[in-house]
């Protein structure tokens, strides 16, 4: 949810502003802009993505080493030129770019108003602005007391940098709610809002935490609170390698990170299974495990697509730990009034570690004694670090919106920690246990199998790419991957798409179904299988057009679908693994064929850091 980027050091900003922007766009990509603070302020900002802010800054003055850059996505105000950030008080004191929310703009609004003050934009951003130049210039104090002061009215989420015109080489930097890091280098600095602007040029970092102020110069960085309490620097080593944020010769990010998919889950599991295929070993919830042997409860919270991985991961906690489980979303968990035991343990599952909601579920959690873990891919993002324990999934970074890779290794993950807690809870025979770490291993190569039926599975999106509409059912462990399937539709080539339990379908869905209606069907090859042709066969008799995914040699669902995908066989337990592949795969060419922006689709941001 909107990028920042910024510099201050000895080399020119722009190209580290523009470059740094281009990484952050999949934050949100519908209008950017940079401030340019040498001396003369230099403010170039458009509605449009990075390439039209560079066509507009072309010819124009871009030099200076001091610079903001922001990519939007917009909250309050349409996108448009004037909305873009960043944002200038109306004196001209201070510029401003910011992620994030001001829940009480409106109130502080008015009370600037009624001070005189006038509105170039309709903005959240442009009050914060001049809420701070109202400060600094009524109360004549220095603009990182300003700053200060104006933040502890503020109601809402921010990452910020700010700039004031009468102190060029400072930049100011506050976070709550919002991520922001900081790069140290050798007499510069790099603000951002992940590593990945700043990864060429350092691997010192530092992330700010909620309510920290920053206030940088070239030679300085002076870390406090909103009340002036100085405070360390927690400076550490970011892992994150230029190599990972290109598209390696793919066409979009969001194939590129389909195809990393049989790496990624290895990298998931690498260093966490014994090379006998013995046991699994978790080092991240090493110091918990007491009490996750003995929780009574575990609660899944997550939003999207990762609460898709946390319905699987329901199926396999129950089945395997003999754990009752609870699966939230986390923006209506975050309201309720649950109740919560000292003996649940609540595990949240984020890619990007900083979705808004997810985050307030877990501080809510935090008011009780419950045990919480963290499922995230980002390496310090905020609920990582609030968690009292967790697992990365270590899928690297996932650039397109549409999340992929990132979902495979959530449930790698939740399938090992399950199997962990079943093994330790004895309600996991050992046989057992061994065969489904061996099944888990063979994942990746059997990926690499599904992978290579692309051509056939884009010859099924030529076919499906022009329908308004499609269902998708599957049963068991395979109904969060129909849900997932049909998320995967809709975000990225706009059809309107729907997953189901196979079984509710005739509880209403069914209605739906005539000669235009793809449906997709999950076959697993358990004890559901039986059930599914019925219900394949329910939507034959209606005319609906069946793409039916089945484990390889199937004969019966052949004979009856439209069209059958084949994935290799495995045991149910890692099914979601496979059977997702081939849904991503049409997901991504119905998309591509129906032009749409596959990695930035209309509307989205990869990372939603406000509610
Ligand atoms: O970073 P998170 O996993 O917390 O993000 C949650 C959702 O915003 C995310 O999964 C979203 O649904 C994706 N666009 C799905 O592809």
């Amino acid at each position: 949810m909107c990028g920042i980027v910024a510099y201050v050091g000895d080399r020119t900003a722009y190209p580290i502003l523009i470059k740094g922007l281009q990484r952050l766009e999949y934050r949100g990509y519908d209008s950017a802009g940079i401030a340019l603070l040498n001396g003369e302020t230099h403010v170039y900002k458009c509605k449009g993505k990075v390439k039209d802010l560079q066509a507009l800054a072309k010819d124009k003055d871009i030099s200076g080493t001091v610079g903001m850059g922001h990519t939007r996505w917009a909250t309050h105000g349409e996108p448009s030129d004037r909305n873009a950030h960043p944002h200038q008080s109306m004196n001209g004191k201070f510029f401003v770019v910011h992620n994030g929310i001001i829940e009480n703009y409106s109130h502080l609004k008015k009370e600037l108003q009624n001070r005189g003050y006038k509105f170039a934009s309709d903005t959240d951003t442009e009050v914060l602005a001049n809420l701070i130049e109202n400060i600094y210039l009524e109360q004549k104090v220095s603009a990182e007391l300003a700053v200060r002061l104006a933040l502890t009215r503020v109601v809402g989420a921010y990452g910020l940098v700010i700039s004031c015109e009468d102190e060029p080489g400072t930049l100011i930097a506050a976070r709550k709610g919002s991520p922001l890091v900081i790069g140290i280098g050798e007499h510069e600095y790099f603000l951002a809002s992940d590593a990945t602007p700043i990864v060429e040029y350092t691997d010192k970092v530092l992330y700010l935490n909620d309510e920290e102020v920053a206030v940088i110069t070239r030679d300085s960085l002076d870390l406090k609170n909103l009340l002036n309490d100085s405070k360390t620097p927690e400076i550490q080593k970011i892992t994150l390698s230029i190599d990972h944020i290109d598209k390696g010769g793919y066409e979009h990010f969001m194939l590129k990170e389909i195809h990393e998919q049989p790496l990624t889950i290895q990298d998931t599991f690498r260093g966490r299974i014994a090379m006998d295929e013995s046991k699994i070993f978790l080092g991240g919830i090493l110091d918990v495990m007491p009490k996750l042997i003995n929780a009574k409860r575990i609660i899944i919270v997550a939003c999207g697509t990762s609460w898709h991985a946390g319905l699987v991961g329901e199926y396999l906690f129950e089945q395997y730990a003999r754990i009752p489980v609870e699966v939230e979303y986390a923006s209506e968990f975050r309201y309720r009034d649950p109740i919560i035991y000292p003996d649940d343990l609540v595990i949240a599952i984020s890619q990007s570690g900083e979705t808004a909601d997810t985050l307030a579920a877990i501080r809510k959690v935090k008011e009780t004694q419950a045990t919480i873990l963290g499922i995230c891919n980002v390496a310090g993002s905020s609920i990582s670090r609030e968690t009292d324990a967790g697992v990365y999934t270590h899928a690297g970074i996932e650039i397109g919106v549409a999340s992929t890779k990132a979902f495979t290794s959530q449930i790698t993950v939740l399938t090992m920690m399950a199997l962990v807690l079943g093994s330790k809870r004895q309600t996991l025979a050992p046989e057992l246990y061994h065969h489904l770490i061996h099944e888990l291993i063979q994942v990746p190569k059997k990926i690499e199998e599904i992978l290579k039926e692309e051509e056939k599975i884009k010859a099924i999106a030529a076919v499906y790419k022009d329908v308004s509409n499609a269902l998708y059912m599957g049963r068991g462990l395979l109904f969060p991957v129909a849900l997932e399937g049909a998320l995967k539709l809709k975000e990225i080539s706009y059809i309107h798409a729907e997953g189901y339990p196979a079984a509710e379908m005739k509880h209403g869905p069914i209605a739906l179904i005539d000669e235009n209606m793809p449906v997709l069907a999950l076959a697993g090859n358990d004890t559901s299988y039986e059930k599914m042709i019925s219900n394949i066969q329910e939507v034959k008799a209606r005319k609906g057009k069946v793409i039916a995914i089945v484990s390889r040699g199937d004969k019966t669902i052949r004979k009856m679908a439209d069209h059958v995908i084949e994935i290799p066989e495995c045991h149910e337990a890692v099914s979601p693994l496979l059977a997702v592949i081939p849904l991503q795969i049409l997901s991504y060419h119905i998309a591509v064929m129906r032009e749409c922006n596959v990695d930035q689709p209309r509307n989205l941001a990869k990372s939603v850091t406000v509610e």
